[in-house]
């Protein structure tokens, strides 16, 4: 069963999609992650030629033991980077191959993203897409870097993520947007284990809608 979870920046799709994966005894991969490691191998590049350049490169060679340090590739600056790296067209097609292999492993696979249920796995088998309004988000946000001890400006955070909303919305390249068999969640007024349930409900629901052939 390959599960393809999409939302916007903060709106709980991938503790969700870690959620859902440990449910149903599934892989997980956090697909933005692979564009915040390609964002790293260009911190500090300004944006021109050399920037794509090294951005493809960086995609093109990626391993998966790049993804491993979590704490250093989920700060804000690697999210804002990150979609800064997302708009490059061949970016893009380097990392289609992971992802797709990645989710057509025996026994399938859960996968968070942006473009997953429209791009990556138009086949998958349920598509959840997750919204929360912006203000709901940026708190979670907050929170879980102020967990790691890092200090939050909400204010900053809040248009960080709305200007990250934005680029990613208008990305030529994305189609970061529901697709239309997907299912909608809003996760503004659910705590982790109501939006689990939900999504397990759907998931659930739609399966044994497709096994009865409907
Ligand atoms: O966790 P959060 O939603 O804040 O961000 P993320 O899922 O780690 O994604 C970081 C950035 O990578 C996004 O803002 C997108 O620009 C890009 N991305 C993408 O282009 N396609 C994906 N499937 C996932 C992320």
């Amino acid at each position: 069963m390959i599960i393809a979870v999409d939302g916007p920046a903060a709106s709980g799709k991938g503790t969700l999609a870690a959620g859902l994966a440990d449910h149903y005894g599934l892989p997980h991969l956090d697909t933005g992650l692979l564009y915040r490691a390609v964002g790293r191998a260009v911190q500090g590049i300004e944006e021109g030629p050399e920037f794509v350049a090294r951005a493809i490169a960086a995609a093109c060679s990626l391993d998966a033991k790049a993804l491993g340090d979590r704490d250093a590739l989920t700060t804000a600056e690697a999210g804002a980077i990150a979609s800064r790296v997302a708009v490059i067209a061949e970016v893009r097609a380097a990392l289609f191959a992971f992802q797709r292999e990645f989710a057509t492993q025996p026994g399938g696979a859960v996968l968070d993203g942006r473009d997953i249920g429209t791009k990556i796995c138009p086949d998958a088998d349920v598509k959840l897409f997750i919204q929360a309004d912006s203000k709901a988000r940026m708190e979670r946000r907050a929170r879980q870097l102020e967990g790691r001890g890092l200090a939050v400006d909400r204010y900053a955070l809040y248009h960080q993520i709305e200007e990250r909303d934005a680029r990613d919305m208008l990305n030529p390249h994305g189609g970061f947007y529901k697709a239309d068999d997907a299912h909608l969640l809003d996760t503004t007024q659910l705590s982790i284990e109501a939006a689990l349930r939900a999504a397990i409900a759907i998931i659930d629901r739609t399966m044994a809608l497709k096994a009865g052939g409907q």
